[in-house]
């Protein structure tokens, strides 16, 4: 869909888009249309239960004498109330409200409002924005999809004050859209395309945006020795894969040591030989969802050329069971030196962290380090799909993700760590166990484990598994892969570590 943005003058023909605020108030824009309708509009509006709501809309076809195909009356709730966030969600909505029409070409108009806090043209781009995520579609693999059933909308104008600025606000924006989308593809590909050498070749391919990307296999993870990775890949005909990928977007006099994020990158999880049921397994082609934030996070970085430096690093490996794969019960000795006792090969993810996390620390001494990864089923008891959990060892990070999921709705919640809860993984034939044994606190005691390999690092973790997925369509994210974090994470990069001090 291209996206353009234009000077306001309503069209006579067509699709076109315009807002309703709460109390059935028209807009300017809808105004003008009306009056070249005969109060059309404000017929229809006072017709029904439609009050421009800002989650409602209305749609009118053919109305009046002109060439309108379709006049589509979005609710835009209370001109007060309408900040970054709402402007996006109204974008998602007409995208969602146009795009199966079978129309190919649609009209908005952005009318800015007394008691506003926006501009046009920043509220124009946020529409924008919002209309490009929400048009997001993984369907290559559907080659029999009727056409009736395909998306149409091919251009979408924006009318606006302000043109030359929606459109460079936008350009950024947009940038970070590409890098949601990348996330999106990659946790939609089945384990039989995406696995860690293909996945190793789809960060490769942001060296083209400037990322320096490098990709370590079996041979140099062992004399690393990754034992911990390589352990949960060794039931696996693929061969397990590091990926580093550096983006130096800082001013060369910059002294600070680069910001890490790291992922977990099951590319498939069966559990190994603590097998999972096959009920819903193939849920587990996407547990590599932190791996697919970190690498989506760098191209949003990298396209919109973010002043500062910052590494990505993921671990890849596949959980099979097999001959070769790992038994309840194996020690495995990782990078740090500390032995586990791997007690459930289906606590997997947190030992393939364990290697990248003390890897990426040890490389980069990083200024601080945040992982995601799709760690544990019991954040989604704890939370559902609603927020992901955070956990940190560090107040002022944990404070500054908090607010950054806040500002761009894709929430947090902290939940503790504590000796108490690190004690439960204490090893009984080694130094740490993988499972607690116990029933309480499983995504406590797994975010425990991770913290024994992060050091002093200011670190923090974000167990996605509730919410790398969705079932159901949302404003900005057509049900399917979210890719929940990048926009986090690009909004926290944005606000507090780019051109700073
Ligand atoms: N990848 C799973 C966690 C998961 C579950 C992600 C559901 C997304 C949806 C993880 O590797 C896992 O299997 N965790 C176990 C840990 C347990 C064995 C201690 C779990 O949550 O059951
Ligand atoms: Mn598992
Ligand atoms: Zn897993």
């Amino acid at each position: 869909m291209k996206i353009i943005f234009s000077k306001p003058g309503l069209p006579e023909t067509g699709v076109l888009a315009l807002g309703v605020l709460e109390g059935r108030r028209l807009s300017p824009s809808a105004s003008l249309l009306d009056k070249t309708l005969n109060g059309a509009l404000k017929r229809a509006v006072k017709a029904g239960m439609f009050k421009g709501g800002k989650d409602q809309g209305l749609t009118l076809l053919a109305p009046g004498e002109g060439g309108l195909d379709r006049v589509f009356l979005f609710g835009l709730g209370k001109a007060r109330n309408l900040d970054a966030l709402a402007m996006q969600a109204i974008g998602g909505r007409i995208y969602a409200a146009l795009a199966a029409k079978g129309h190919t070409e649609a009209t908005v108009a952005v009318d800015t409002y007394k008691g506003g806090k926006m501009s046009a043209g920043d509220m124009a781009a946020e529409l924008a924005f919002g209309a490009r995520l929400r048009s997001y579609r993984f369907d290559k693999y559907r080659t029999k999809e009727k056409p009736e059933n395909k998306p149409s909308l091919k251009n979408l104008k924006i009318l606006c004050e302000g043109t030359a600025k929606a459109r460079r606000a936008f350009a950024v924006k947009d940038k970070v859209a590409e890098g949601v989308f990348l996330t999106r593809d990659l946790v939609s590909e089945p384990a039989n395309v995406l696995y860690p050498a293909t996945l190793a070749q789809k960060a490769k391919a942001l060296t083209k945006l400037g990322v320096e990307v490098q990709v370590l296999g079996e041979t140099q993870m062992k004399k690393l020795g990754m034992g911990a990775l390589l352990g949960v890949g060794q039931g696996s005909a693929r061969e397990s894969k590091l990926v580093v990928m550096q983006w130096n977007g800082a001013p060369k006099k910059s002294s600070k040591t680069p910001i890490a994020f790291v992922g977990k990158g099951v590319t498939f999880d069966t559990g190994g030989i603590s097998l999972k049921p096959s009920g819903g397994m193939e849920d587990m082609k996407w547990d590599m969802g932190g791996a697919g934030v970190v690498i989506g996070l760098m191209k949003a970085l990298a396209g919109r050329k973010a002043k500062v430096n910052v590494v990505g690093v993921v671990g890849l490996a596949e959980n099979m069971p097999s001959s070769s794969a790992q038994r309840p019960g194996d020690i495995v000795t990782s990078m740090s030196g500390q032995t586990i006792e791997v007690l459930n090969t289906d606590a997997e993810g947190r030992l393939v962290l364990a290697d990248a996390l003390w890897y990426c620390k040890e490389r980069f001494k990083p200024r601080l380090m945040v992982n995601l990864a799709t760690l544990t089923g019991a954040i989604i008891v704890c939370l559902g799909g609603e927020r992901a959990g955070l956990f940190s060892n560090n107040d002022k990070l944990a404070g500054r993700l908090f607010d950054a999921g806040e500002a761009v709705e894709e929430k947090l919640w902290r939940l503790p760590l504590d000796k108490v809860y690190d004690k439960m993984i204490d090893g009984e034939a080694a130094d740490i166990k993988n499972i607690s044994g116990g029933r309480g606190a499983g995504s406590i005691t797994a975010a425990q484990f991770l913290q024994r390999f992060v050091g002093k690092t200011p670190w923090a973790h974000l167990d996605i598994a509730g919410v790398t997925w969705s079932k159901k369509d949302s404003a900005l994210t057509p049900k399917g892969g979210t890719a929940f974090g990048v926009r986090l994470l690009n909004n926290m990069m944005a606000e507090h570590y780019e051109a700073e001090e």
